[in-house]
């Protein structure tokens, strides 16, 4: 479905993708490992057009995706929850989902009201605060929020960046049995993660980054049981 091969992506004079090359299948959640500064998040940049590659391709259903402008590649079926759950703090939760629509403007008000009634039946909480301002959530409320928004643009693949980033145990929990809930739903899943275990345990596959450029890959289960790649790659003491 998406396949990454050789990807080359620079900021100024530095590169931060080296020569990345992974593949993701329709149905699957994939996991994207790695330390700080190892890329994570420049990879799903330029996926999304975000920033461009300098070589190497990008392609998404057997197109090419590299150097379409990202409104683009959101309207071919890719959406992002960005890092840092970057939500409209002025605006309402409702109309923060309303602008995750925003490529399907055509699309009749019904249509929208029933997408923003899934994303209230995934996420309870966000119906009850449906007319709050997004900013005054707390933070696992706005990764809901981040994820529902993104959900809006009926995304055939979800990049998901550190959806556990600054949650509490039970959140993350709560967050990653929804981002079960949703593959299960239909959509492929590619995510970010420096949480590996909680992240894996959701995943059939990994990929571990390392200084830009894939270092190990492998099953989920076998990437769980290897602590010495955990130990060398992702900083963890002890699984
Ligand atoms: N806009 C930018 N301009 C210049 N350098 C950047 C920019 N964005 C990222 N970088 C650099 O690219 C490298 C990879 O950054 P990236 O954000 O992809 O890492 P990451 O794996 O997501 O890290 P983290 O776990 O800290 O989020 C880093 O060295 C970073 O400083
Ligand atoms: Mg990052």
């Amino acid at each position: 479905m998406l396949k990454l091969t050789d990807v080359v992506t620079y900021y100024g004079p530095i590169p931060a993708l080296k020569g990345v090359t992974l593949e993701v299948n329709a149905g699957e959640i994939v996991c994207l490992l790695g330390g700080n500064a190892s890329g994570k998040s420049t990879t799903m940049k330029t996926i999304l057009g975000i920033v461009r590659p300098h070589s190497g391709t990008v392609e998404f259903e057997g197109k090419r995706l590299d150097g379409l402008a990202t409104g683009e590649i959101v309207r071919r079926g890719i959406a992002l929850v960005p890092e840092a759950r970057r939500v409209f703090g002025r605006m309402t939760v409702w109309e923060n989902l309303a602008m995750g629509s925003f490529i399907r403007r055509k699309a009749p008000a019904s249509e929208i009201d029933q997408d923003i009634e899934r994303v209230y039946t995934l996420f309870p909480r966000l119906r009850e605060r449906a007319n709050q301002y997004a900013g005054t959530l707390s933070g696992g409320e706005q990764q809901m929020l981040a994820i529902g928004r993104a959900l809006m643009a009926r995304p055939r693949l979800l990049l998901m960046d550190e959806p556990s980033m600054g949650l509490s145990p039970a959140f993350v929990d709560q967050v990653f049995d929804i981002i079960q809930t949703i593959n299960r739903q239909g959509t492929t899943i590619l995510v970010v993660e420096q949480n590996a275990a909680v992240a894996l345990s959701i995943a059939s596959r990994g990929y571990v980054l390392q200084n830009g450029q894939i270092a190990v890959q492998d099953s989920a289960a076998a990437l769980l049981a290897a602590d010495d790649i955990r130990r060398a790659y992702l900083g963890e003491d002890q699984a």
